[in-house]
């Protein structure tokens, strides 16, 4: 529902807007089946919370009129708003201050043209073929593992020493690759196989070993893996404008870096689409860290996990809340836990940045979609929808409309551990979190 009226509203009115609300089943996407959501490059690599594309989709149905428009996402991720975007045409912007989701987005957004990679997969595993096959041809092919000897300690932790030189066979043949766009397709499916092929335990999100499982076979894994890709890529090049085909550059600008400092020009974007991180949930550093192992994407794991917004690592001397509500759900975690208030605020006081700086980069007349959830934590109902709203507001956005929509797929966990706050397996968690998201919609309208 729109909001009608053009007055700013209290904290309170933006509460009782919010959560007077229906469920919009047609925001759900139900009836998708996983070949949808999945669709083109959308299932290059797992990604945590990320977006179903159909969602991206019906949000530039409903508000993207023209053919030249700029679409951007301070949260990339996995790229999905990124990608839907240039298979319309459209200019893409964003940014990620996770390695491995830059890379996702960068090759995720780019068709490549079939025939072409087509004959580079060949060549690569006839390659690695040749490299595995021992004896025969051992002094001519000889492939010698890449393996980054900083993270070795880490690596052995969570792979067989099988796997750990196959993998880094495929690395090495990966980096004799001359096309940095074909190296960069490599990779991702490089990156997408470690959680397989190493004793992580399958059905988990976080870092939890498996003493018992079987890992798979790294080039029967590898190889599997680019067949599907190549499938997308094809897809995707076929539905994608033929100026985007041509020059891809052209339409893109993705940039490894914080969303609070987008190298974005001031009133250039037509919409904002994004989902942020959420408050102590997913430790995305800690989650994507056999890419960044593998791919020396860190010097410590330590240092990289404060960049990171709503990560338990940040803290800040002398926060400035400017959101009431978001005060009021510090205040009352300070009651209960003093650790997680401070994390709490710390994450708020980011998000305000990256709002503000999302109505920056925004013309006169155009939109930004937060998606989020609501939860509980020890006990504290953490409302980010509306601190979100308020968040909006302050930044100088009208707040238009609030569309609140289940979540059928089991992308999002969804339980909570009670006491860590962290997701959990149903069986082990004992609180909700998230059934529903809330898609608040903000306009930036010309300053009186
Ligand atoms: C919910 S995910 C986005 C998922 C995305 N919508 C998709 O479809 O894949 C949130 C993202 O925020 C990123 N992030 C966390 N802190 C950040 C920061 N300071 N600047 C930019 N990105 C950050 C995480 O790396 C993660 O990829």
């Amino acid at each position: 529902m729109e909001i009608i009226s053009q007055k700013k509203l209290t904290p309170a009115e933006i509460s009782e807007w919010i959560q007077s609300e229906p469920v919009q089943n047609e925001w759900s996407f139900a009836e998708c089946k996983p070949s949808q959501t999945g669709k083109w490059s959308h299932d290059y690599h797992r990604y945590p919370a990320k977006f179903i594309p159909q969602l991206v989709e019906k949000l530039l149905d409903e508000y993207v009129l023209n053919r030249d428009a700029h679409i951007n996402d301070p949260f990339m991720g996995s790229g999905t708003t990124i990608a839907t975007a240039i298979s319309r045409g459209f200019f893409a912007s964003g940014t990620d201050i996770n390695h491995i989701a830059y890379l996702i987005s960068k090759v995720k957004s780019r068709p490549i043209q079939p025939s072409l990679l087509k004959s580079k997969i060949q060549k690569l595993l006839a390659r690695l073929d040749a490299a595995d096959s021992g004896g025969l041809f051992q002094d001519t092919h000889a492939l010698s593992p890449l393996i980054p000897e900083r993270h070795y300690e880490r690596i052995a932790y969570w792979f067989p020493e099988p796997n750990i030189v196959m993998l880094g066979k495929i690395l090495a043949a990966i980096q004799e690759e001359p096309n940095p766009v074909i190296k960069d397709f490599f990779t991702v499916a490089f990156s997408h196989i470690l959680k397989p092929c190493s004793i992580w335990a399958q059905g988990s999100t976080k870092p939890i070993r498996d003493l018992k499982k079987i890992p798979a076979e790294p080039l029967f894994a590898f190889r599997r893996h680019l067949k599907k890709m190549e499938q997308g890529n094809a897809e995707f090049y076929a539905v994608v404008p033929p100026a985007v085909r041509e020059n891809p550059e052209a339409f893109l600008c993705l940039t490894l870096g914080d969303a609070r400092h987008q190298p974005v020009e001031s009133n250039s974007v037509d919409m904002v689409i994004t989902s942020s991180p959420y408050v102590t949930s997913y430790e995305y550093a800690d989650l994507h860290q056999l890419s960044t192992i593998w791919l020396n994407f860190a010097e410590s794991l330590s240092e990289y996990r404060k960049a990171f917004i709503g990560t338990s690592y940040k803290c800040y001397e002398r926060p400035s809340l400017k959101s009431q509500i978001a005060r009021s759900i510090r205040e009352r975690m300070a009651a209960v836990d003093m650790k997680i208030a401070k994390e709490i605020e710390a994450f708020f006081v980011d998000m305000q940045a990256v709002i503000e700086e999302s109505y920056r980069i925004l013309k006169v007349g155009g939109r930004s979609a937060f998606v989020i959830g609501n939860t509980k934590l020890r006990g504290v109902d953490i409302q980010n929808a509306e601190a979100f709203a308020e968040c909006m507001q302050l930044a100088g956005f009208r707040l238009e409309r609030v569309i609140v929509r289940e979540i059928p797929s089991k992308i999002l966990p969804q339980k909570r551990d009670e006491k860590t706050g962290r997701f959990a397996s149903n069986e082990q968690a004992d609180t909700e979190a998230y059934p529903i998201e809330y898609i608040i919609i903000g306009i930036k309208e010309e300053s009186a």
